[in-house]
Order: structure tokens, then sequence, then C-alpha cells
């Protein structure tokens, strides 16, 4: 199911979304650039050599040295950005929107000293106002257009038989929701992992209970791993705390949380369903946060070990979700609970035949700080266990305060749980409740209690 971009048929007009945002990446990533002086000083030096520095296509490159901001946002840009190529030419915002509109600076600014443009005849497509014609082309543009040629109508047959097999892999079907995994992240099992520890009589129980999991996940391998965390001052310190935060890019590495990065590969996204995720989950008006640059920490890498072993090359692609339980508000498990079933209509929208786990990491009990540090609440925890199987629903009814209480200030991690629940289809009313493939508890890893579920969707 397409997404609804109502803007594509307004005139004169290019929506910044994420497909544009994909496309411009390393164009706006460079235009940033150009907020320090001295790196403004080396572009006007020797442009091409500064260019260089950058993986921004050739037509990119050409865009921004043509001065041409209609070619550039063609190719991605974003005025913002792009203005702080403007601004190291010393031009004002008018010049460069005017610049745009195939005017003379005079008569654009006499055209806003005059009121400004009319929307009459310039909302729709295919109107009669004055914004309707073809962009502005300077003659650098026009030229890279005719020796391109070939190279634009390869590249139109590519769209076009890209557009077909897309269209191919709607009649073969959508994204689909097959099972969620739940698993407690603690980081001395990844050490144990890493370190060759987990034979030792204080690991082995730990790693027997996940022995099925790893099986059963040879056997039901989706192609995309929906992965709920939570960031621990990792990719976020206290300059940016995002509540829901989701990882867009192609790739992400391991971080380096003070021991070194763990020697476990970096984790592939998916950056085609991510941003449909994005788009759709957004539009149902949850307000996520998207992110090109992350780094993934224990939180993350550690349910990978835990259910698909050390393999040289994570097997599935990954998209990282991360959640704010550091600083408080967090969010609570009702707003959980209801972001998990957006997040199901979002995945079952999208126009690819893949199959989908989503995963809920973090908890169980556990308390990392003060007196009470070491808190576990074995009675806590495998009630929360049975409620999240049998009445998800009920149990994201429970307040924060209950978690701190019962299982431990780091105990709070569990709300995330109810992110993947709520995205399994008993929530949506449409299929049976899941099958529970495997189920384990365990005491203790470090400071924590472990707990692990594996639900099906029938
Ligand atoms: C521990 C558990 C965690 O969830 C975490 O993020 C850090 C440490 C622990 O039990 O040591
Ligand atoms: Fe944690």
């Amino acid at each position: 199911m397409a997404l609804d971009k109502p803007y594509k048929d307004v005139p004169g007009t290019t929506i910044f979304d994420a497909d544009q945002s994909r496309k411009g990446y390393w164009l706006n990533q460079f235009c940033m650039s150009l907020m320090k002086a001295e790196n403004r000083a080396r572009f006007k030096a020797d442009e091409d050599a500064y260019l260089a520095e950058w993986p921004m296509t050739d037509e990119q490159k050409a865009a921004v040295r043509a001065r041409d901001l209609n070619w550039a946002m063609r190719t991605g840009g974003n005025i913002y950005f792009l203005a702080k190529l403007g601004a190291t030419d010393g031009l004002s915002f008018q010049q460069m929107a005017g610049s745009m509109t195939g005017m003379s600076e005079h008569a654009y600014r006499d055209m806003m000293i005059a009121g400004g443009r009319s929307p009459e005849g310039n909302r729709y497509a295919g109107e009669s106002g004055n914004a309707q014609g073809p962009a502005a082309q300077s003659e650098a543009w026009k030229e890279w257009e005719l020796t391109h040629q070939e190279a634009l109508a390869a590249q139109i047959l590519g769209d076009h038989a890209a557009r077909q097999t897309a269209g191919a892999d709607a009649t073969a079907g959508h994204a689909r929701i097959t099972a969620s995994v739940y698993t407690s992240h603690v980081p001395a099992i990844g050490a144990a992992i890493d370190l060759g520890k987990t034979g030792e009589p204080y690991w082995q129980p730990l790693f027997a209970g996940y022995e099925p999991s790893k099986k059963w996940m040879e056997e039901n391998r989706p192609d995309v791993v929906f992965l709920v965390y939570n960031d621990h001052a990792t990719s976020f310190d206290l300059g940016m705390i995002p509540t829901f935060a989701i990882g867009t890019a192609a790739e992400f590495e391991p971080a380096d949380e003070g021991y070194g990065p763990r020697p476990v590969p970096k984790v592939m996204g998916h950056p085609e369903l991510a941003s449909h995720i994005a788009q759709s989950v957004i539009q149902q008006d949850f307000d996520l946060t998207i992110v090109n640059e992350l780094q993934v920490d224990h939180g993350l890498t550690v349910p990978m070990n835990l259910l698909f072993g050390s393999p040289e090359a994570w097997p599935v692609k990954v998209i990282p979700f991360a959640v704010n339980v550091v600083q408080y508000p967090v969010p609570s498990g009702q707003r959980c609970f209801q972001l998990g079933q957006a997040i199901r209509r979002a995945i079952e929208s999208f126009d690819a035949p893949l199959k989908v786990q989503i995963w809920g990491t973090g908890g169980m009990s556990h308390q990392l700080q003060g007196p009470r540090a070491g808190l576990i609440n074995k009675e806590w925890d495998n009630q929360f266990l049975d409620r999240l199987i049998a009445e998800p629903a009920e149990l994201a009814k429970v307040p924060h305060i209950e978690y701190v209480r019962e299982a431990g200030s780091e105990g709070i991690e569990l709300v995330m749980w109810l992110i993947a629940r709520g995205a399994m289809s008993d929530v949506a009313g449409t299929g049976p409740a899941p099958k529970v493939a495997h189920r384990f508890f365990h005491v203790p890893a470090s400071n924590t209690a472990v707990g692990h579920l594996i639900l099906e969707n029938q």
C-alpha cells in the first residue's frame, strides 16, 4: 500500500521526505560542513578538492559547482542545508529563494514588496498560476542533461523496471510480522560470549536456556528484525534524548561503551522499510525521531548473539528502534503498547513479502544503583511474563512506579516489551492468541533476572 503523499502535485514544490533525504544525504551533510569557518575557507580555496572528499554523486557535485539550487534539490538537497552553501557565497535567503524562480533578483524582491506570490492557480499542478512552469535551469544543468541523456534514459528505464518489480511484489504480498521475541540484554552476557566463558558453571545454565531459541531461529528465520531496545548513554547523551528513535541508515556499527567495541558484526539496516515505518507511524500521530547516525550498544548486540549465536555476519537485516528509559519521563506502558499496534500497521502496509520479527529487549527485574542495587523479584517477573502472554492490554496499564517498586529502577526497561507485544495479530483482532514457542527464566546474570519469551503469530 503506497504511503499518503498528497504533496506530490503541489506545483513548483519538492517536499523533503525520507526518499529525498536518502537521495540527498551526502549533499546535505556536505552543506552542513560549511558551518565551520575552516571548511568554508578550504572549499573556497579549491572547490573540486573539497568536493572530492564527499561521497556525493557527480551530478550533485555539478549542481553545487553551478550553484543551481533547483538542480541541487532535484538530487535530494533541502533548502536549510543548501542555505549553508548560499551563506558561504554571502547570499541572503531572499536571493537564494529568488534564484529558483527564474525571475531576476530585483523582480523577485519587487514581487515580495508588492505582497508576494499569489496562491491562486498555484495550489495544484496543472492550474494556470505563475508557478506552474518547469523549474528554472542554469546553463550548466541544461548542458548536463544534454550530455547525460543516455544515462538519464537508462535511469528512467531503471525506475520503470523497479516500479514494475515493486508492482509484481505488491501482488506477491506485503510484509508480515511472524513472531515476537523478548529477552534481557545484560552486558556481562556479551562479555561472557566475547571472552569464551559461556561453558563456565555460572553461565552454562543461562546459555542452555537459549539453545532452543537458536534452533527455533534457524527454522523461523525472518528477513528483518525490528529490534526495540534502549540506548544506554551510548549514541544519545544528555545533548539529545529522543523518546522513540528509529534507525533508518544502511548500517550501524557496534559502539565502544568503554571496553572497546564488541567483536560482533556490524548491523545491516533496511532503509526502505525503516523509512516507510517512520512515515506511516508518524502519520498515525506517533512522533518518532529519525536517526541516520547510530552506533548500537549491548542493548541491541547481546540479544542478537543470544538468538543468532556468533556468526561472521548477522543473517538478517535489523531496524534498530531505541526507546528512552534512562531519563524520566519515559514513555508509559500504555503508549508503548499503542505504538506497537501502529508499528504493526506500518509493517503490514509495506509492499514486499518480507517476514519481519519484532523484538522487545531489556529487563527483567534489576536495580543498578544505590543501597537497593541487586533487587530481584522473581514472582513479579514471572507474573509479568504470564500477563504479557495472556492479558497484554491489562498489563499495559501498570504505571511506572510499580515497575520501579517491584522490579527495581532499571526494571523499567520492561516497558519496551509492550511495543513488541502490541504488534502481534491477536491485539489487532486479526489472529488468535500467539503460540508460546519458548519461555525461559533465570537468576542471575550480573545484577539482573533474565527472562525470555518467543511468541509466534498463528
Ligand atoms: C546490567 C543490566 C543491564 O540491563 C544493563 O543495561 C547494564 C548492566 C547488569 O545487570 O549488570
Ligand atoms: Fe539495560
